[in-house]
Order: C-alpha cells, then sequence, then structure tokens
C-alpha cells in the first residue's frame, strides 16, 4: 500500500496560482494518464468497496465520476451519479451546501437507491467537506445506508474531515493520500 501511495502521489500534479493566486491545484491528469497508476487507483477503492461491504457506489460529480465509475465496474457493484443542480431528468432529492462564496446544490436520483443499499462515495479531493458532507444527507434521505466515503486526497490543512464527522456517525472516511 505505501508504494501505491508512492506512485499516486508521483502522479499528481501541483499547479501553482490555479484557479486563483496563492492556491495550489492539485491536478490528477497525469494520474488518469497512466494506465498502472489509474489501475492501482481502482484496484484500491474497489478493495475498500468490498471491505466495508459496499452494494452502490456513488461518484461525485464531475471529478468523482472518472474516479468511481471504473471502481463499480471493477467491484461488480451499481454506480449513482450524483450530480450538479438541474442535470438529472428524473425525481430527484437535492441538498444544498456551502460554498467559500455562496452555496452550491447537487442532486440524486431518488429511485437509485434502496433500504438494503450500502453506499460509499468517491471524489477526487476532501477540501472543506461541503461537498461530500452534502452526499451523505442525499444517500440517508433516499433511505439507504453510507458504507463510508473514500477520496484520493485529504487536504490536512482544511477542517473536511472535522466538518464530516457528525454526518458520518460511524462510516469510515478513507483518504489515499493526505496532502
Ligand atoms: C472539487 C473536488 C471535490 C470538491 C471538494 O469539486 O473535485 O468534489 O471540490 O471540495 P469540498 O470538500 O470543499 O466540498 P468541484 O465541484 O470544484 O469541481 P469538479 O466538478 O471538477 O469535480
Ligand atoms: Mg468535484
Amino acid at each position: 500500500a505505501a508504494s501505491v501511495r508512492e506512485l499516486l502521489l508521483s502522479r499528481i500534479r501541483d499547479v501553482p496560482d490555479y484557479p486563483k493566486p496563492g492556491v495550489v491545484f492539485k491536478d490528477i491528469t497525469p494520474l488518469l494518464a497512466d494506465p498502472a497508476a489509474f489501475t492501482a487507483l481502482t484496484d484500491f477503492f474497489a478493495e475498500l468497496c468490498v471491505e466495508h461491504g459496499a452494494t452502490k457506489i456513488a461518484g461525485l460529480e464531475a471529478r468523482g465520476f472518472i474516479l468511481a465509475a471504473p471502481v463499480a465496474v471493477r467491484a461488480g457493484i451499481g454506480f449513482v451519479p450524483v450530480r450538479k443542480a438541474g442535470k438529472l431528468p428524473g425525481a430527484t432529492l437535492g441538498q444544498a451546501y456551502e460554498l467559500e462564496y455562496g452555496t452550491a446544490e447537487i442532486e440524486i436520483h431518488a429511485e437509485d437507491l434502496s433500504a438494503d443499499d450500502r453506499v460509499m462515495v468517491i471524489d477526487d479531493v476532501l477540501a472543506t467537506g461541503g461537498t461530500a458532507g452534502a452526499s451523505l444527507e442525499l444517500i440517508r434521505r433516499a433511505g439507504a445506508q453510507v458504507a463510508g466515503v473514500a477520496v484520493l486526497m485529504e487536504l490536512g490543512f482544511l477542517p473536511g474531515r472535522a466538518r464530516l464527522e457528525t454526518v458520518l456517525r460511524d462510516a469510515p472516511l478513507e483518504a489515499l493520500i493526505t496532502v
């Protein structure tokens, strides 16, 4: 696992002053372009899903979609998209959350989850925890259980983990890399 982490870390590129001055953007496109790294990440996430008894994977638009969909195929379980508001055609549940400036809203198709489902949320980055936290609310409001949250990177200098604590309840938050 240590060597997998090193490989993944080596394929994440720091882009200074993007999207604005003073911010260092963590760019995962080199990791996606490297089949060994992308496969290692997919396998790692798939093992976590099995370990935590997940029956569905929720991917968070947009970067979470890229990481979560191959995990669902690898683990042999279903994929549920959590989309930015206004993109899903069916009956949706919506959850607003706080951004640095203002609010955002994400949605899920309520019919995609049932009471028997244990859902693993997958995303690239945990920053403030707003997006992941809102997705957990949606899963619970859809009547399903939370298997956990798995992210490639946790930004350790932000209070995302603390913010998620109450909404996670006893579910695990797994971060492959803390930066
Ligand atoms: C980014 C990132 C996470 C989220 C983390 O998504 O991919 O989903 O922010 O931030 P938080 O923990 O503070 O909520 P964003 O919506 O910016 O872009 P994307 O559509 O490219 O995934
Ligand atoms: Mg995102």
